[in-house]
């Protein structure tokens, strides 16, 4: 990879669904996976294509039980294009043999690029250049441009350019057990000489796809006409074009394709759309000069550089952020989406939306607070759904689901299949209730760096205050305590479903989730308090507030019980000390790789409630929300003994005890350990830049991108090592800069202010943009500086490297 181009030389069967997730192109309304034209999906090649909340649910019988699962859905395959020479074989099939391959995804211009010569069985020598793209500009359009050069043969080129209705969801091996159909198919039609039209239907959801392809063929700038006949195949509607060619002539193959979804706003009848729209297109060469101009504009937004890092930091950084924008960008503001956990790459997940977005919002509110306040409104839509899990779970305001999708039921599937075992196990991972927590933390946190006060009181109040009663409803009061504890519930760490050998689900007084609990009664008392009095009064009377509610929201700000053991450390759970400690070098000497733990166990008939075993962090979750102080403000108000000195334990502590059988886990454990343990921290972050590029999670990124790591991986750059935090109306720089990185350059707008900084081991420089707006508050260790449009202010950035106290 160099600084701007991911590439692939070369065939690797074993490897091709990798990168065919790692080169997926997309524009946050759709995306398609950077598959081979000429290949249906099979064991090998998978060309998904998904459009941003396009979801169906099919119903299947598993372990003797009725499962329902709800999947981001697999639309027709744009993409495919083949070729023969002479009547030879076709590109694709046997009797054609690949010499050599090159892939090259630019992600400074969202263009992936295949070249390839092939031989027929007939000494045929064909040089293919192929150039693809999702239009960042115009969402609804794809380019696929194919440029075929006879080397050695004169003769009749068939070109067949097609699009495929046919194709099911089968992108995961562990669900391919299960239902996959999603479409009906209702049309495959020419429309015209040049374009044909496919238009399929999600056979629950109803949403209706149309896509429309239209295929040229040019000799230099001029069209060819060629002989061609329209071709009906299984699911399949297309064309064959027929052409000479002479040995060192060249043609090039233009197919350009619109994409439309009757969810799609300002838009009647899809197939209209698709057909309407793609008339109106001029070529793919005008086409690719908008998609340049799009992606430019975009990374001007995004601006990060890295000078002088060794490795691939910068070349990562960069492709983080490309398929994060792939999957949500300024095209995602008018879809009913969220932040899919496996981005639009691939089928792991089904799609849906977790409590990832978390770690993806500190990206976006710093450089595209209108997509961030898009983002959070999928969730604002989703408050009946979660108001009616409430009820049904005996409590007040809004519980939200785990995983989410189309309209925000619970759709965390009931079983799972243990890939090690072979067997379908229940899945307890709903009970992570903390996801609405995440929820109201990001409302807040987009207030801090926004004050988009429209937002807040329209929308994000009524989350953050639905949320809190939903918790205050939940937390019971102890008696024998005096406090409020929480139970049967489970904290980021999925290995703990129960209690060994206990048939009720759950743990109880999960750390994290009572930390949050305590912190969003605080926000949910403030957030009263700073709304304008009228839009109070109107909520207080819309959601029925009592005034006895806010007495318990102060009551248990003050009094959730933590779980801290007499070494000061918090437990992750009630008992979770108690635990038995696993052997984990017997375990990695038997089984290398033991990330996914749970697994190993399970198939050995044990289970990782009992052990002190974690997938990743829980506890040390709390580090990364919160800076020392927040957590030392939350622990006095809680009545808690407050000791700095029991950071670098639990990160000791923990440390010892996790897996990382999640991706998220290395960035969390970047940002924790970056204070006092530097070295390791980088060796953290630097697994989190090598999520996806190494798979380091055996082969999960083919099923998708973990988008997550990748936003986190950047965020751990911006707000952990450059240490940007955005509280109480001050932008605080709090750097902890390795001097490994060389320099960081990175741009942010905060309060309207757009923001240059510049990171080295000695100083930090934050430069202003030309502007009106009122100047901000900045503060490194102690300065404080007001910084208005055009100014500059430089800070020293190092500081004498804390040890840790042990
Ligand atoms: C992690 C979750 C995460 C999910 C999707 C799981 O492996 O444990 O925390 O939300 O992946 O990324």
């Amino acid at each position: 990879m160099d600084a701007w181009t991911l590439e692939f030389e070369g065939d690797d069967p074993g490897r091709e669904g990798l990168r065919e997730a790692l080169c997926t192109l997309g524009n946050g309304y759709l995306a398609t996976r950077g598959a081979a034209p000429e290949h249906p999906a099979g064991s090998e090649h998978y060309p998904g294509t998904y459009a941003a909340g396009v979801y169906n649910r099919l119903r299947d019988t598993v372990a003797g039980e009725t499962v329902e699962n709800e999947s981001l859905v697999n639309l027709p395959n744009w993409l495919p294009l083949s070729f023969r020479a002479q009547g030879g074989p076709w590109l694709g099939e046997s009797g054609v043999t690949v010499l050599d391959e090159w892939r090259g995804l630019d992600l400074r211009r969202g263009v992936l690029t295949r070249r390839l010569r092939v031989r027929d069985n007939g000494g045929r020598i064909t040089a293919v250049t192929q150039r693809r793209f999702v239009h960042l500009r115009h969402e609804h359009v794809c380019g696929l441009q194919t440029t075929l050069l006879a080397e050695n043969w004169s003769g009749t080129l068939t070109v067949r350019s097609q699009l495929d209705g046919g194709v099911e969801n089968g992108g995961v091996a562990r669900y391919q057990g299960l239902a996959g159909q999603h479409l009906t198919r209702l049309t495959a039609e020419p429309v015209g000489a040049e374009t044909v039209l496919c238009v399929v239907e999600t056979n629950q959801s109803h949403v209706r796809v149309a896509e429309a392809a239209r295929t040229r063929v040019f000799r230099a700038e001029y069209q060819l006409d060629g002989e061609r006949e329209v071709i009906r195949e299984a699911g399949r509607i297309g064309h064959e074009i027929w052409l000479d060619i002479a040995a060192g002539e060249q043609v090039t193959v233009e197919k350009l394709v619109t994409v439309f979804t009757s969810r799609d706003p300002a838009t009647s009848d899809p197939a209209v759309e698709a057909v309407t729209r793609l008339g109106w297109l001029a070529d793919f060469d005008s086409l690719l000069e908008e998609q340049v101009l799009a992606w430019q504009q975009l990374w001007r937004r995004f601006h990060v550089w890295l000078a002088g890092a060794e490795g691939r930091a910068l070349p990562a950084v960069r492709l983080h952020l490309f398929h994060l924008l792939q999957t949500v960008s300024d095209n995602s503001v008018e879809v009913d989406a969220g932040v899919p956990a496996r981005g639009l790459h691939g089928e792991a997940y089904r799609g849906h939306v977790l409590w990832d977005e978390l770690f993806v919002f500190p990206i976006l509110n710093l450089r595209l607070p209108l997509l961030s306040r898009a983002l959070l409104r999928y969730r604002y839509r989703r408050l009946p759904w979660a108001r009616a899990a409430a009820r049904a779970a005996g409590r007040a305001g809004a519980l939200y689901p785990w995983q989410s999708g189309s309209d925000g039921r619970e759709e965390s599937q009931q079983l799972h299949l243990n890939p090690l075992s072979g067997r379908w196990v229940p899945d307890a991972t709903w009970l992570q209730r903390h996801v609405g927590l995440a929820v109201a933390y990001n409302v807040w946190q987009y207030h801090q760096v926004t004050e988009d006060w429209e937002f807040l009181t329209h929308y994000g109040a009524e989350m953050i205050l639905e949320v809190a009663r939903c918790f205050a409803s939940i937390a019971e009061y102890d008696h024998g305590r005096d406090r409020y504890v929480i139970r049967g519930v489970m904290g980021p760490d999925e290995f703990h479903t129960a209690y060994p050998d206990s048939t009720r689900p759950g743990i109880d007084n999960n750390a994290y989730t009572n930390v949050l609990v305590a912190w969003v009664m605080q926000r949910a008392l403030e957030v009263l308090d700073m709304l304008p009095a009228d839009r109070r009064a109107e909520l207080v009377e819309t959601l029925g507030i009592g005034s006895a509610e806010p007495q318990r929201w102060q009551d248990i700000s003050h009094r959730m019980y933590l779980p801290i053991r007499p070494d000061g450390i918090l437990d992750q759970f009630e008992g979770y000390g108690r635990l038995a400690e696993l052997d984990w070098g017997s375990y990695r000497a038997r089984y290398g790789d033991i990330r996914r733990l749970d697994r190993i166990l399970e198939s050995a008939g044990d289970t990782p409630n009992r052990y002190q075993a974690s997938k990743q962090a829980d506890v040390l979750m709390l580090f990364y929300l919160f800076s020392a102080d927040e957590l030392a403000e939350l622990f006095d108000r809680l009545g808690y003994r407050w000791d700095p000195g029991t950071i670098p334990k639990s990160i000791e502590y923990y440390l010892a005890r996790t897996s990382h059988g999640s991706t998220l886990s290395a960035v969390v454990h970047a940002w924790v350990l970056a204070r006092n343990h530097r070295a390791q921290a980088l060796e953290y972050f630097v697994e989190a830049l090598e999520s996806d590029l190494a798979d380091i999670q055996g082969g999960t990124t083919a099923e998708g991108i973990h988008l997550a790591a990748m936003a986190g991986s950047v965020d751990v750059l911006q707000r952990c090592f450059a240490g940007v935090e955005t509280r109480g109306d001050t932008l605080w720089l709090n750097p902890y800069w390795p001097p490994q990185l060389g320099t960081l350059e990175f741009d942010i707008q905060y309060r309207e202010h757009p923001l240059r900084l510049r990171i080295t081991g000695e100083t930090i420089r934050v430069a202003a943009g030309p502007g009106r707006r009122p100047p901000i508050r900045l503060r490194c260790r102690g300065e404080v500086a007001l910084l208005g449009p055009g100014e500059a202010v430089e800070f020293p950035a190092s500081v004498p490297l804390r040890r840790a106290a042990t």
